[in-house]
């Protein structure tokens, strides 16, 4: 049987259903497999030629036993979470002509236009399936940067086992990512906005966890997660890591760089485990904006938890890199006691420096950059000005990371640039990057003009009020839900 436990070693092991409905780990940590299961190239060039969704499925039974849900069931939930999708490959590639090797990776084609839906869609159809088999309800709580909140909304309509509560720092993220979350009509779908946030979405990351660690209120609400403390996310996260490597490289068994914009290190904490897998990985490009928690984590071994800074890639003002400790769990050798320790430093001092071993153990194959918004801006328009493509401020930011470290790259290898929004998300952007150029189709999406002639359907608290707001507003719900 695989079996699930916690990054900080309390509790029993657990099936992989209670791992992903439990969300957050009793004791605080976040859930992994005992073991990782190994891929070797003989494997890896079976699977060259796959579909995206036959891929996933390959990766997913991996992970989940025949008994927790049979083969016949997984494959239906796996083409069920993609056909919402607006490209039939599900995730196409385009080769930079202006740049040597790099190939950008189109995470960003589901319903909600960013590489969220790729695991959200699946990890919500999960919850319902299990639910729906137990006959039991559950609410969702999830804080969100500007893309989390609306692919958790768009997977839960019609869900009848799930209400979704998303939860959005006011200023920090687009109207068009508002809106997506606000024009939904759903009755199980419930938008707040929380005004005066200090620091955006790591403020409302604290709320839910204060929230769960109320063991009253959780229980009432059958409370749980898909932010990416869930390990569903970070499971299906690793598919577009093999994905992406099999689309690229000439021959399996070649080394493939991975450039990722980063917030709360969960897509690259999934690109980690497929490394760990055995997917030949040249060097992860760690990319952050002017919010460098996690550079100076890996290039300096010193977590430090600063103010955030509201930048033009907004989904990546994070200073809370929850998915690091997971990664780091599997990088030193798995030992929960250490994990516990440091972690549990790092929250209290809002600092921890790691000791050198530690430092160069984690930090090995990684090399990392933080973008100003400058430069963000003058990628966007140095690459639609060369090639009439339109590149969002995230995959931007991931683009001038590469640049920025490419003396440290071998030459022959090649990079693939995640990029993890569509444009569209964010015009204003893109229209201070291309100045007097014009605006380009690819700038708009007819989704999001759609979502601007509805009504917006939304809870609004301060930040000072929303300790007691938020869950008397959700008890006020469930009670009349119930009647
Ligand atoms: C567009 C975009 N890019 C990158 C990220 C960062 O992903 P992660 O938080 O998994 O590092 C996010 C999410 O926060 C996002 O919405």
């Amino acid at each position: 049987m695989i079996e699930y436990v916690s990054t900080k070693g309390g509790g029993s092991p657990v099936n992989f259903e209670t791992a992903v409905l439990n969300g957050l780990a009793p004791d605080g940590g976040l859930y992994v497999p005992t073991s990782l299961p190994k891929i070797d190239l003989a494997h890896l060039q079976l699977w060259k030629e796959l579909n995206y969704t036959d891929l996933a499925f390959e990766i997913m039974s991996l992970f989940i036993d025949e008994a927790v849900i049979s083969s016949q069931d997984l494959r239906t939930l796996i083409n069920d979470s993609f056909t919402a999708f607006y490209h039939s490959e599900i995730i196409p590639f385009y080769h930079l002509a202006s740049r040597k090797n790099i190939i950008i990776q189109e995470l960003f084609h589901g319903p909600t236009l960013s590489f969220k839906d790729v695991a959200m869609g699946f990890v919500v159809n999960l919850f319902n399936y299990f639910l729906k088999r137990k006959g039991d309800k559950m609410s969702i709580m999830v804080a969100t940067s500007g893309d989390t909140g609306p692919a958790a909304a768009f997977a839960t309509i019609g869900k009848e086992a799930l209400d979704t509560w998303t939860l959005y720092p006011e200023g920090f993220i687009t109207e068009e990512q508002e809106r997506q979350m606000t024009t939904i009509t759903a009755s199980n779908v419930h938008a707040v906005r929380i005004t005066n946030c200090p620091n955006g979405s790591d403020d409302l990351d604290e709320l839910i966890t204060a929230l769960f660690a109320k063991k009253n209120f959780k229980g009432k609400l059958n409370l749980s997660s898909v932010n990416s403390i869930n390990w569903g996310r970070i499971m299906m996260q690793t598919v577009h890591y093999f994905y992406g490597y099999l689309h690229s490289v000439d021959a399996v068994g070649e080394s493939l760089n991975f450039a990722v914009p980063s917030g709360a290190f969960g897509n690259l904490c999934a690109g980690s485990i497929a490394r760990e897998m055995g997917l030949p990985v040249g060097k992860f490009i760690l990319a952050n904006n002017q919010n460098n928690c996690l550079q100076r984590i890996f290039a300096d071994g010193i977590y430090r938890k600063d103010k955030v800074i509201n930048c033009v890639s907004s989904a990546i003002d994070i200073s809370l890199p929850i998915n690091f400790w997971r990664y780091l769990y599997f990088a030193i050798g798995q030992k929960p006691q250490k994990i516990k320790e440091w972690m549990s430093e790092a929250e209290k001092n809002n600092r921890f420096t790691f000791d050198e071993a530690t430092h160069q153990q984690f930090s090995k194959g990684f090399l990392t950059a933080s973008i100003s918004d400058e430069l963000t801006l003058n990628t966007i328009r140095e690459i639609y000005s060369k090639e009439n493509y339109l590149l969002d401020p995230h995959a931007a930011v991931a683009v001038a990371a590469t640049d920025q470290v490419k003396e440290e790259l071998s030459n022959e290898l090649k990079v693939l640039c995640l990029a993890t929004a569509h444009p569209a998300k964010f015009p204003a952007i893109i229209k201070k990057s291309l100045g007097g150029l014009n605006i380009p189709l690819e700038a708009s999406h007819p989704s999001l003009e759609e979502a601007k002639v509805y009504c917006q359907k939304v809870y609004e608290c301060d930040y000072l009020n929303m300790h007691q707001s938020v869950p008397n507003t959700m008890l006020a719900y469930l009670i009349q839900s119930k009647n």
